[in-house]
Protein backbone atom coordinates (compact mmCIF):
# COMPACT_ATOMS: atom_id res chain seq x y z
CA UNK A 1 0.00 0.00 0.00
CA UNK A 2 1.84 3.34 -0.79
CA UNK A 3 2.67 5.31 1.51
CA UNK A 4 1.47 9.01 2.43
CA UNK A 5 3.36 11.35 4.92
CA UNK A 6 0.92 13.79 6.68
CA UNK A 7 3.40 15.38 8.58
CA UNK A 8 7.32 15.22 9.85
CA UNK A 9 7.42 16.59 12.99
CA UNK A 10 10.08 16.65 15.20
CA UNK A 11 10.07 13.61 16.80
CA UNK A 12 8.10 10.95 14.47
CA UNK A 13 6.86 10.64 11.03
CA UNK A 14 3.42 10.19 10.15
CA UNK A 15 1.90 8.07 7.64
CA UNK A 16 -1.23 6.99 6.26
CA UNK A 17 -2.19 3.59 4.96
CA UNK A 18 -5.34 3.33 4.16
CA UNK A 19 -7.85 3.21 7.28
CA UNK A 20 -4.70 3.60 9.13
CA UNK A 21 -2.11 5.72 10.64
CA UNK A 22 1.49 4.81 10.85
CA UNK A 23 3.68 6.72 14.04
CA UNK A 24 7.10 6.14 13.27
CA UNK A 25 9.85 7.80 15.24
CA UNK A 26 12.59 8.07 14.04
CA UNK A 27 16.40 8.85 14.45
CA UNK A 28 17.71 11.73 16.07
CA UNK A 29 21.29 12.42 15.06
CA UNK A 30 22.15 14.64 18.09
CA UNK A 31 21.41 12.18 20.36
CA UNK A 32 24.08 9.23 21.56
CA UNK A 33 22.92 6.14 19.25
CA UNK A 34 22.02 3.81 22.97
CA UNK A 35 20.13 7.06 24.31
CA UNK A 36 18.06 7.74 21.36
CA UNK A 37 17.08 4.33 20.86
CA UNK A 38 15.92 4.41 24.76
CA UNK A 39 13.80 7.17 24.30
CA UNK A 40 11.93 5.85 20.79
CA UNK A 41 11.25 2.81 22.25
CA UNK A 42 10.33 3.69 25.01
CA UNK A 43 8.17 6.75 23.89
CA UNK A 44 6.06 4.48 21.63
CA UNK A 45 5.15 2.00 24.29
CA UNK A 46 4.16 5.01 26.31
CA UNK A 47 1.92 6.36 23.74
CA UNK A 48 0.14 3.18 23.10
CA UNK A 49 -0.31 2.47 26.87
CA UNK A 50 -1.98 5.99 27.37
CA UNK A 51 -4.07 6.14 24.44
CA UNK A 52 -5.56 2.59 25.95
CA UNK A 53 -5.60 3.99 29.54
CA UNK A 54 -6.99 7.06 28.43
CA UNK A 55 -9.89 5.28 26.51
CA UNK A 56 -10.57 3.46 29.71
CA UNK A 57 -11.03 6.42 31.60
CA UNK A 58 -13.57 7.62 28.89
CA UNK A 59 -11.94 9.80 26.60
CA UNK A 60 -11.88 8.77 22.84
CA UNK A 61 -8.86 7.95 21.08
CA UNK A 62 -8.14 5.71 18.15
CA UNK A 63 -7.66 2.40 18.76
CA UNK A 64 -3.43 1.61 18.44
CA UNK A 65 -1.37 -1.08 18.67
CA UNK A 66 2.77 -1.28 18.82
CA UNK A 67 4.26 -2.77 15.33
CA UNK A 68 7.73 -2.73 15.82
CA UNK A 69 9.83 -0.59 18.85
CA UNK A 70 9.14 2.72 17.33
CA UNK A 71 6.47 1.94 15.37
CA UNK A 72 2.52 2.48 16.28
CA UNK A 73 -0.46 1.47 14.03
CA UNK A 74 -3.52 3.03 14.94
CA UNK A 75 -7.01 3.54 13.25
CA UNK A 76 -7.07 6.87 11.26
CA UNK A 77 -9.73 9.45 12.17
CA UNK A 78 -11.40 11.01 9.67
CA UNK A 79 -12.16 14.37 11.06
CA UNK A 80 -10.87 17.53 11.36
CA UNK A 81 -7.98 18.77 13.57
CA UNK A 82 -9.47 21.09 16.33
CA UNK A 83 -6.77 23.03 15.47
CA UNK A 84 -8.05 24.01 12.04
CA UNK A 85 -11.89 23.98 12.41
CA UNK A 86 -12.42 25.86 15.64
CA UNK A 87 -12.40 29.58 14.74
CA UNK A 88 -14.47 29.38 11.83
CA UNK A 89 -17.31 27.13 14.01
CA UNK A 90 -20.49 28.74 14.86
CA UNK A 91 -20.44 30.06 18.61
CA UNK A 92 -22.58 27.30 19.77
CA UNK A 93 -20.69 25.07 17.93
CA UNK A 94 -16.85 26.21 19.88
CA UNK A 95 -19.03 26.02 23.05
CA UNK A 96 -19.84 22.53 22.53
CA UNK A 97 -16.40 21.47 21.42
CA UNK A 98 -14.89 23.29 24.93
CA UNK A 99 -17.26 21.51 26.88
CA UNK A 100 -15.74 18.54 25.30
CA UNK A 101 -12.23 19.47 25.90
CA UNK A 102 -12.97 20.17 29.46
CA UNK A 103 -14.52 16.92 30.05
CA UNK A 104 -11.68 14.98 28.11
CA UNK A 105 -9.08 16.84 30.39
CA UNK A 106 -11.81 15.86 33.41
CA UNK A 107 -11.80 12.75 32.50
CA UNK A 108 -7.89 11.57 31.65
CA UNK A 109 -6.59 13.57 35.01
CA UNK A 110 -9.33 11.78 37.23
CA UNK A 111 -7.40 8.79 35.60
CA UNK A 112 -4.15 10.77 36.74
CA UNK A 113 -3.28 10.03 32.87
CA UNK A 114 -1.21 13.84 32.10
CA UNK A 115 -1.33 14.35 28.61
CA UNK A 116 1.59 16.48 28.18
CA UNK A 117 1.13 18.20 24.60
CA UNK A 118 -2.42 19.23 25.52
CA UNK A 119 -2.83 21.90 22.40
CA UNK A 120 -5.39 21.56 19.83
CA UNK A 121 -3.63 20.05 16.85
CA UNK A 122 -3.52 17.03 19.12
CA UNK A 123 -7.66 16.99 19.10
CA UNK A 124 -9.60 15.80 15.92
CA UNK A 125 -13.52 16.12 15.92
CA UNK A 126 -15.23 13.56 14.15
CA UNK A 127 -19.13 13.81 14.74
CA UNK A 128 -19.98 14.27 17.87
CA UNK A 129 -16.35 12.68 18.96
CA UNK A 130 -13.35 14.35 20.15
CA UNK A 131 -10.37 12.08 19.87
CA UNK A 132 -7.52 12.63 21.91
CA UNK A 133 -3.82 11.99 20.51
CA UNK A 134 -0.31 12.52 20.59
CA UNK A 135 0.47 11.14 24.08
CA UNK A 136 4.25 10.46 23.47
CA UNK A 137 4.89 13.30 26.01
CA UNK A 138 2.61 12.09 28.71
CA UNK A 139 2.49 10.08 32.31
CA UNK A 140 0.80 8.72 34.68
CA UNK A 141 0.96 11.19 37.80
CA UNK A 142 -1.10 12.24 41.20
CA UNK A 143 0.13 15.23 41.18
CA UNK A 144 -1.82 18.22 41.17
CA UNK A 145 1.82 20.45 39.84
CA UNK A 146 2.02 17.65 36.77
CA UNK A 147 -2.03 18.43 36.60
CA UNK A 148 -1.64 22.00 36.54
CA UNK A 149 1.23 22.08 33.81
CA UNK A 150 -0.91 20.20 31.77
CA UNK A 151 -3.69 22.71 31.70
CA UNK A 152 -1.25 25.64 31.85
CA UNK A 153 -0.34 24.40 28.33
CA UNK A 154 -3.51 23.99 27.01
CA UNK A 155 -4.18 27.52 28.15
CA UNK A 156 -1.45 28.95 26.27
CA UNK A 157 -2.21 26.61 23.33
CA UNK A 158 -6.21 28.10 23.21
CA UNK A 159 -4.46 31.71 23.95
CA UNK A 160 -2.12 31.65 21.03
CA UNK A 161 -4.26 29.76 18.20
CA UNK A 162 -7.84 30.94 18.83
CA UNK A 163 -7.03 34.20 20.42
CA UNK A 164 -10.13 35.72 19.49
CA UNK A 165 -12.45 33.00 21.06
CA UNK A 166 -9.41 32.05 23.86
CA UNK A 167 -11.77 33.81 26.76
CA UNK A 168 -15.08 32.61 25.96
CA UNK A 169 -13.32 28.68 25.15
CA UNK A 170 -11.29 28.93 28.92
CA UNK A 171 -14.54 29.85 30.83
CA UNK A 172 -16.30 26.93 29.13
CA UNK A 173 -13.73 24.63 29.43
CA UNK A 174 -12.77 25.20 33.45
CA UNK A 175 -16.51 24.96 34.28
CA UNK A 176 -16.62 21.79 32.80
CA UNK A 177 -13.24 20.49 34.07
CA UNK A 178 -14.65 21.87 37.53
CA UNK A 179 -18.03 20.07 37.07
CA UNK A 180 -16.12 16.75 36.01
CA UNK A 181 -13.24 16.42 38.41
CA UNK A 182 -13.70 16.68 41.90
CA UNK A 183 -10.21 18.00 42.32
CA UNK A 184 -10.65 20.11 39.77
CA UNK A 185 -10.17 22.85 42.40
CA UNK A 186 -6.90 22.18 43.82
CA UNK A 187 -5.38 21.80 40.20
CA UNK A 188 -6.68 25.56 39.32
CA UNK A 189 -5.45 26.93 42.92
CA UNK A 190 -2.05 25.38 41.61
CA UNK A 191 -2.79 26.76 37.89
CA UNK A 192 -2.87 30.77 39.61
CA UNK A 193 0.01 30.21 41.35
CA UNK A 194 2.02 28.97 38.07
CA UNK A 195 0.65 31.81 35.90
CA UNK A 196 1.66 34.35 38.74
CA UNK A 197 5.46 32.87 38.89
CA UNK A 198 5.13 33.09 35.14
CA UNK A 199 4.14 36.98 35.28
CA UNK A 200 6.62 37.79 37.83
CA UNK A 201 9.87 35.96 36.19
N1 LIG B 1 -5.10 8.63 14.36
C1 LIG B 1 -5.03 9.70 13.57
N2 LIG B 1 -6.03 10.01 12.70
C2 LIG B 1 -5.96 11.08 11.91
N3 LIG B 1 -4.93 11.95 11.90
C3 LIG B 1 -3.90 11.71 12.73
C4 LIG B 1 -3.89 10.60 13.62
N4 LIG B 1 -2.74 10.62 14.31
C5 LIG B 1 -2.06 11.69 13.88
N5 LIG B 1 -2.74 12.36 12.94
C6 LIG B 1 -2.31 13.58 12.22
O1 LIG B 1 -0.92 13.68 12.27
C7 LIG B 1 -0.51 14.82 13.05
C8 LIG B 1 0.71 14.49 13.87
O2 LIG B 1 0.44 13.40 14.73
P1 LIG B 1 0.91 13.45 16.26
O3 LIG B 1 0.61 12.14 16.89
O4 LIG B 1 0.30 14.66 16.88
O5 LIG B 1 2.48 13.58 16.08
P2 LIG B 1 3.52 14.70 16.57
O6 LIG B 1 4.13 14.10 17.80
O7 LIG B 1 4.48 14.81 15.43
O8 LIG B 1 2.77 15.97 16.84
C9 LIG B 1 -1.74 15.18 13.87
O9 LIG B 1 -1.77 16.55 14.21
C10 LIG B 1 -2.86 14.80 12.93
O10 LIG B 1 -3.06 15.80 11.95
MG1 LIG C 1 0.95 16.39 17.74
Amino acid sequence: MPKDIIQRGAEAVIYREGSHIIKERVKKGYRIPAIDDEIRKRRTKLEARLLEKARRSGVTTPNAEIKDSYVIKMDYIDGDKVKEKLNGMPKSMQEKVARKIGEAVASLHAADIVHGDLTTSNMILKGNDLYLIDFGLGKVSHKVEDKATDLFLLYEAIISTHYEISEQMWKTIINTYMLKYSTAPEVMTRFERIGQRRRYK
